[in-house]
């Protein structure tokens, strides 16, 4: 089965249902041509969605993944670019920058976005992302920077990422177009934006809630905490009750059967895993599957 594609509402971008993060690219080690050849087999399962962000791999993985794409003459038509701003990281890239921090200030989004197209040597980005709430956000400020990148053509959709609810009111009460996506993280290990409003907000909106880290970072296989192996344990169980299934689509397909629409972004530059991670998409959990992990990882039954 094709990894399906998700369009939420009239204006929002198309997004395979499941994507692929390449915050890790540098540590994957790959050559130019092995990154064409991952995002190839990756685009044959129908995952055609990419995650990146301005501050990956010290400012160094939009440009690694660029490279890629400029050795593939077609291939930047055929998937999306979500990347984001937002983040001054402490890095070599940065000797400016005596301590991490964000800036969210127009000329710094519209900067940050330029140098994004220019790594990736592409005319747009599919959708831009605020990486984390800024306490000195002026809204009326990103607004304005997400408006001029919008007329020029150069992002076609925006979103934020690790928003609360009243944050993403915020922002959204200041632009005449509609906010996409949330990136927030959630896993069968970590899922509280289920319970303080942001993915009912997501559901209320039809806002995309992509999911960062959605195997907690690795966590679902080789976490030792008591949840973690609760988690793992159960998972398990309902592979086996399943057949043929692995855990990380067990616990891909809890996400995957909440209404919001979850958008899972796995971080593996191995295609096996991404293959397993696409299969989550032919997995229902029942309704009982469902809350047996909801139990493990809260440790109490549902009141
Ligand atoms: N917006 C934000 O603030 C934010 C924050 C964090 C991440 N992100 C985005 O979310 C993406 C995903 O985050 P993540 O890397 O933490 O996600 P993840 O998919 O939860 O975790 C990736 C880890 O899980 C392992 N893994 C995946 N499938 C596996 C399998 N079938 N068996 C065993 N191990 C498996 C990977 O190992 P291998 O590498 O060995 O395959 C890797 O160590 C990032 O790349 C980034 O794009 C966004």
């Amino acid at each position: 089965m094709q990894v399906p594609q998700i369009k939420m509402t009239g204006d929002s971008p198309s997004m395979s249902r499941i994507a692929i993060g390449f915050w890790h690219l540098l540590q994957w080690e790959c050559s130019p041509q092995q990154i064409i050849a991952f995002v190839e087999q990756a685009l044959e399962l129908g995952i055609t969605t990419t995650d990146h962000a301005s501050i990956y791999g010290g400012y160094r993985c939009e440009r690694a993944f660029g490279k890629a794409l400029a050795l593939a003459p077609g291939l930047r038509d055929k998937i999306q670019i979500v990347t984001k701003c937002g983040i001054e990281a402490m890095c070599e890239a940065k000797p400016d920058n005596e301590i991490g921090h964000y800036n969210t200030c127009e000329q710094v989004i519209i900067k940050t976005a330029e140098n994004s197209l220019k790594n990736f040597g592409t005319d747009r980005i599919d959708l831009l992302l605020i990486h984390r709430p800024d306490p000195l956000m002026d809204a009326d400020a990103v607004a304005a920077a997400f408006t001029k990148l919008k007329n020029q053509g150069k992002v076609l959709h925006f979103g934020v990422s690790n928003f609360h609810p009243w944050q993403f009111d915020l922002l959204q009460s200041r632009l005449e177009f509609n906010l996409e996506a949330n990136q927030i993280e959630i896993s069968a290990l970590e899922f509280e934006v289920m319970h303080d409003g942001t993915l009912d907000q997501c559901q209320q909106y039809r806002i995309i809630p992509q999911a960062w880290s959605p195997l907690a970072g690795g966590r679902i296989f080789t976490g030792v905490g008591e949840r973690a192996v609760r988690v793992r344990s159960e998972c398990q169980n309902i592979a086996r009750e399943i057949g043929e299934a692995g855990i990380d689509q067990v616990a891909l397909a809890f996400l995957l059967k909440h209404p919001a629409k979850i958008q899972p972004i796995i971080g593996s530059g191995k295609i096996e895993r991404i293959r397993s991670a696409a299969g989550a998409c032919s997995i229902e959990l029942s309704q009982q599957q469902w809350f047996r992990l909801w139990v493990a990882t809260k440790g109490h039954w549902v009141p």
